[in-house]
Formats: C-alpha cells, sequence, structure tokens
C-alpha cells in the first residue's frame, strides 16, 4: 500500500515530470505502434508516451500500481492503458518500444531482466532505460537543489539519492546486447541517464 502512494507522490514531482518528460521526448512522434513501459508504477512515462501519439500500456506485478495508475490516466484523460502482469512473462516481439525507469535496479537479476526487456522489442525496435547515473549522490542532490530546482516535492530527490547512492545500475550491462547503436542523454543535470539502444 505506502508503494503505490509514494510513487504517486513522487511522480508528482517537478523535477521527476521533467526528466521523464525529457526522456520520452528523445524518441520520435509515434503513429499508433505498441509502447510497452515496463514497472510502470503509477504511469508518468505511460502517459508521456500515449501523448506522444504509441499504442502506450503500462505493465506492473503490482496491482494497487496499476489501479493508481488507471484512475490518474481517467482524470488526465489519458488514452495510456495498464495490466498487472510480470514482464518476463510477456510474449517476444511485442512492442516496437519498451521503456524501464527504474525498474533495473529493484530486480533480483539485473542482467536477466535487461535480456527481458530486449526479448520484448521487434527487430529495429528500441529499448529505452531510465535510471540514476553514479552522479547520484546525495550531495549531489542537495547541490542540484540548492542551484535552483522547482521546490515541488523536491523533498523526493533527496529520497531518491539516499536510496540510489552506490547501487546504480552500471550502464556497461547495456553494451552487453547486440545494439546496432546506443545513445545516452544526461537528464536532472547528470544525475540520471536516459539510455536508448536499437535492437
Ligand atoms: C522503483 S518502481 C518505478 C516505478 C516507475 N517506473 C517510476 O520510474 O516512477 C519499480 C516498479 O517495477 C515494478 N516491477 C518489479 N518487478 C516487475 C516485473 N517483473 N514485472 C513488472 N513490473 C515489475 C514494481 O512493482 C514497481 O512498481
Amino acid at each position: 500500500m505506502i508503494a503505490p502512494l509514494l510513487f504517486t507522490w513522487l511522480q508528482g514531482a517537478d523535477f521527476y515530470r521533467a526528466l521523464h518528460r525529457e526522456a520520452v521526448e528523445m524518441l520520435p512522434i509515434g503513429d499508433g505502434e505498441t509502447w510497452l513501459d515496463i514497472g510502470c508504477g503509477p504511469g508518468l512515462v505511460t502517459r508521456f508516451a500515449a501523448e506522444r501519439k504509441y499504442r502506450a500500456i503500462g505493465i506492473d506485478t503490482d496491482p494497487q500500481m496499476v489501479a493508481a495508475a488507471k484512475r490518474i490516466a481517467r482524470h488526465a484523460n489519458s488514452s495510456a492503458d495498464f495490466q498487472t502482469g510480470d514482464f518476463t512473462t510477456l510474449p517476444a516481439e511485442s512492442a516496437q518500444v519498451v521503456s524501464a525507469a527504474s525498474l533495473l535496479a529493484v530486480l533480483p537479476d539485473r542482467e536477466a531482466g535487461l535480456r527481458s526487456l530486449w526479448r520484448l522489442l521487434h527487430s529495429g525496435g528500441t529499448l529505452l532505460i531510465i535510471e540514476p547515473t553514479n552522479q547520484m549522490t546525495s550531495e549531489n542532490a542537495a547541490r542540484a537543489i540548492q542551484n535552483g530546482l522547482p521546490q515541488k516535492r523536491v523533498l523526493g530527490l533527496r529520497m531518491w539519492a539516499n536510496a540510489r547512492q552506490g547501487n546504480i545500475v552500471h550502464p556497461s550491462m547495456y553494451e552487453t546486447l547486440s545494439t546496432g547503436s546506443l545513445r545516452f542523454l544526461p537528464l536532472l543535470q547528470g544525475l540520471v541517464g536516459g539510455w536508448i539502444l536499437q535492437k
């Protein structure tokens, strides 16, 4: 019960919304292609993907996250759809875009998780990963806040930095996939990264 409330609160923070919007905008505008947002939580990235004209579906194992995501999408008049489920059991090659924001870090086996995300993509599809970088420390978070981040729920950044400092997903893992190209975009003053991998 706490996790859906916490992530609904966090996804309402200005800094959190801005960095995820910027990451989604790294991808071209869609034309109804399927975008699976894995570990969607209350659905922020899924809604941004729907705004960008994809058939956006958020997947999460936690039914309360999915209930929160559906409620928020309804209020926001978003076409994003949500399903409860474990992404490792979804059919292969089911999407043109797969996103995973703050998912890999919480999985018991990150490398197996990355391979399962990759498996979901059509050939030529795009994987978008959003994760804190090794710059995500309490000190750097405090500095970013001092430098003038919008104040709404900025405490969430301190909490995020405390949770992730010293426990980030190492980006070298992404190079293990046979990828045509790998792009990196620093987000939130470099505390977070957006990685785009083309299958
Ligand atoms: C740290 S939260 C991130 C939520 C959201 N993506 C965000 O960035 O705010 C990770 C989410 O992944 C979900 N999750 C964990 N393992 C999963 C799995 N195997 N399949 C689908 N969702 C999973 C959790 O229930 C949780 O909602």
